[in-house]
């Protein structure tokens, strides 16, 4: 698969893609479908004939776990996490086999570097007139603020080092060329703007390879190239083209490509727009993008996503990014077991995660140290339960957090940075986070009487259950009892 016209027709091989020819408004009408899509576990859609443009629509590629995987060409998100895991096996090999296998580890992974390339098919159209109207950028919901291009590769430079960044900011179009930059205040891009004279030099690509597109949203550290993770994820490099207009590359395969600046003089309010939260993200100022120099390919496909009460498709990427990112927290963290960023927690708002408990103290460890580590740091809630919980199971973490808790002994209420769109927070982007240690409490940790056990059946009696339970004339045959929460690990 080299791009998103392969990922496409592997769609639609897969019965993964519905074609829809109908004419639709790229104005709130493609939301409602798409949402309802999202919420059903529907497929990929192409619209081919949407209102005022020349040009089809792809949405909800990423839209169930099965296309997610596919997307990043893996059968399993963690065999994913555990390919990045070895990667990261810095044990000196022992042996002649084992130093064969770490230097075709190390020839791997210089193979994943991005590929300099003359030509691109991005820019097979090349528009004098750089025109945001070319495109058809949906208005996602009734009150939004305008049109939003919600899928974009946004391309910049660190001023300082010229390392390049990669992140996925939602842009506002303002008029035919000039636009606004959502890139939040933690994000990489706004520190770029933050360290330059005053604008920066951004491209901006729509529609490429599904793990290149991906890797746009991961949270790697800055200075660390998406482009080289997109390389892994893709099994080869990806080809980068000079842009014309500024002085950086973006992907050759790319269906659109917009090229300018932004501009830190020059800020204006952005949003209302219906977000990831559930909720509208209020006005606020963002810089401007204004446009130098747009391309595109011949017979160019726009491919976007709407956000908005969960589950919609950012759940999936979001889903990826924990799922691939926790072998490596666990490098630092070697005691977390096991981590879920829950649906109705929209990632920001609530981290469950798993302790292998060595000492007192250990959950609130894990606390500070979550409330340490890059975006998750911004996480509002934090729940630590035992190991031996699973934190994928709602249900037994919230069994674990109601019978565990003393809320003067168990709860840490700090203040810090929080996440750019949470509205509760007294300021913005600051507030305070809380804790609940829901592990089984040890001698040390405070006041702790005597702690119960859970209540298990002994496996003698299973096993007699098992044995006779047709004898009992019962029709289903349960597993096992329900007594107590789910243990899994
Ligand atoms: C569909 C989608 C839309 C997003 N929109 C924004 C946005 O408008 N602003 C923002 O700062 N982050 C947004 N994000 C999250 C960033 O892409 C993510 O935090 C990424 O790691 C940022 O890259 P950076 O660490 O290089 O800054 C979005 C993510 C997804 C999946």
């Amino acid at each position: 698969m080299r791009d998103l016209r392969d990922w496409i027709a592997r769609l639609e091989r897969d019965g993964e893609l519905a074609r829809v020819g109908a004419r639709v408004d790229p104005r709130l009408e493609i939301t409602e479908i798409a949402d309802r899509m999202a919420k059903s576990g529907g497929p990929a859609l192409l619209f081919t004939d949407v209102e005022g443009a020349d040009m089809p629509v792809l949405i909800n590629q990423f839209g169930t776990e099965r296309r997610m995987c596919a997307a990043l060409g893996t059968d399993s998100l963690d065999a994913l996490g555990a390919r990045v895991e070895s990667l990261m096996d810095l044990q000196p090999p022992q042996g002649v086999v084992a130093k064969v296998r770490a230097l075709g580890r190390l020839r791997e992974l210089a193979s994943f570097s991005s590929k300099l390339v003359r030509e691109g098919t991005c820019q097979e159209v090349w528009l004098d007139e750089p025109d945001l109207d070319r495109l058809p950028i949906l208005t996602c919901w009734p009150d939004d603020g305008g049109p939003f291009i919600t899928l974009p590769l946004v391309f910049s430079r660190d001023p300082t080092t010229g390392a390049r960044n990669c992140g996925m900011y939602r842009i506002q179009k303002l008029d035919r060329r000039t636009a606004l930059m959502h890139w939040q205040i933690h994000k990489d891009g706004a520190a770029h703007l933050r360290d330059s004279q005053g604008r920066v030099p951004v491209a901006v690509a729509i529609g490429t390879h599904p793990a290149t597109t991906y890797s746009a949203s991961a949270p790697l550290p800055p200075g660390i190239d998406e482009m080289i993770f997109a390389g892994f994820l893709r099994g080869r490099s990806v080809e980068m083209v000079r842009c014309r207009t500024v002085d950086l590359e973006v992907p050759a395969e790319s269906e659109v490509v917009l090229e300018g600046y932004v501009d830190a003089t020059d800020l204006r309010p952005e949003g209302p727009f219906g977000d990831h939260t559930g909720f509208y993200t209020p006005v606020d100022d963002y810089p401007t993008f204004h446009l130098t120099g747009m391309s595109m390919r011949r017979d160019a496909i726009y491919a976007t996503t709407i956000v908005g009460p969960p589950p919609m498709e950012d759940f999936q990427l979001g889903k990826a990014t924990e799922r691939i990112f926790l072998p490596l927290i666990r490098m630092t963290l070697p005691d977390l077991v096991d981590m879920n960023l829950p649906l109705e927690g929209v990632f920001h708002n609530c981290a469950l995660v798993s302790v292998r408990k060595r000492y007192p103290g250990h959950a609130k460890k894990l606390m500070s140290a979550i409330w340490g580590l890059g975006l998750l740091s911004l996480s509002r809630c934090v729940v630590v339960v035992d190991h031996d919980v699973d934190v994928q199971d709602v249900s037994a973490v919230a069994f674990q957090a109601f019978s565990n808790v003393d809320a003067g002994r168990d709860m840490l209420v700090v203040e810090g940075p929080v996440d750019a769109l949470d509205h509760a927070a007294p300021y913005f982007a600051y507030g305070s986070k809380v804790g609940f240690d829901a592990t089984r409490k040890w001698p040390g940790e405070g006041v702790v009487r005597p702690w119960p056990d859970p209540i298990v059946m002994s496996d003698e009696v299973r096993r007699l259950v098992d044995r006779r339970w047709a004898e009992y004339g019962l029709r289903a045959a349960p597993q096992e009892g329900t007594s107590g929460p789910r243990r899994t690990r």
